[in-house]
């Protein structure tokens, strides 16, 4: 009986909660998602990709924005722009701006709002220039190399770390 009850307050709690804004940020070239080498990066469109993560968003009860762009600059001032959005987490795969963007990494420093690196290809199978991130060192944690479920997976932790920190 006692364990019924906490279940309820438990529950009530989870309504109560505001749904968090999350951010998804792809970077360049990944607007070809689809076409391009689909052996490395899959069949899955950016468009399917994104649509599953706000279906999957909405069942965590969060709210999703999704964000491409093959600008270093559109990058940075949509991560600027984080905190006035009240984003209070952020998923970004730099794409090729991991292996040589301090813009962005200072764009990710400077707003300070939490966020999880991914990558599609495990990027420490590839060639060597891949192996280096300016982001896995401020990052909470770095997922390569799960395809399209990368995404998923960092949802989930994200999900996670938004609960824990509630
Ligand atoms: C990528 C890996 C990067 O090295 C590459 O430049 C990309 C995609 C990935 O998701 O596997 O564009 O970030």
């Amino acid at each position: 009986m006692k364990l019924l009850k906490l279940d309820k307050d438990k529950d009530l709690r989870l309504k109560s909660r505001p749904m968090a804004k999350i951010l998804i940020i792809h970077g360049p070239n990944l607007n070809l998602l689809g076409s391009r080498e689909p052996d490395v990066y899959g069949s899955k469109t950016l468009d399917s990709i994104n649509k599953s993560l706000v279906q999957e968003g909405k069942k965590l009860e969060h709210q999703l924005f999704c964000f491409q762009s093959n600008s270093e600059q559109q990058l940075i001032e949509k991560i600027q722009q984080a905190p006035n959005d009240e984003i209070a987490f952020i998923i970004i795969n730099p794409a090729a701006f991991t292996h040589y963007s301090i813009a962005l990494r200072d764009a990710l420093l400077a707003v300070a709002v939490p966020f999880i690196e991914v990558h599609l290809s495990n990027i420490f199978k590839r060639e060597p220039f891949r192996h280096h991130s300016y982001f896995s060192d401020i990052a909470l944690g770095v997922i390569s190399g799960f395809g399209d479920r990368s995404y998923l997976l960092a949802l989930e932790e994200a999900h996670h770390y938004l609960l824990a920190t509630e």
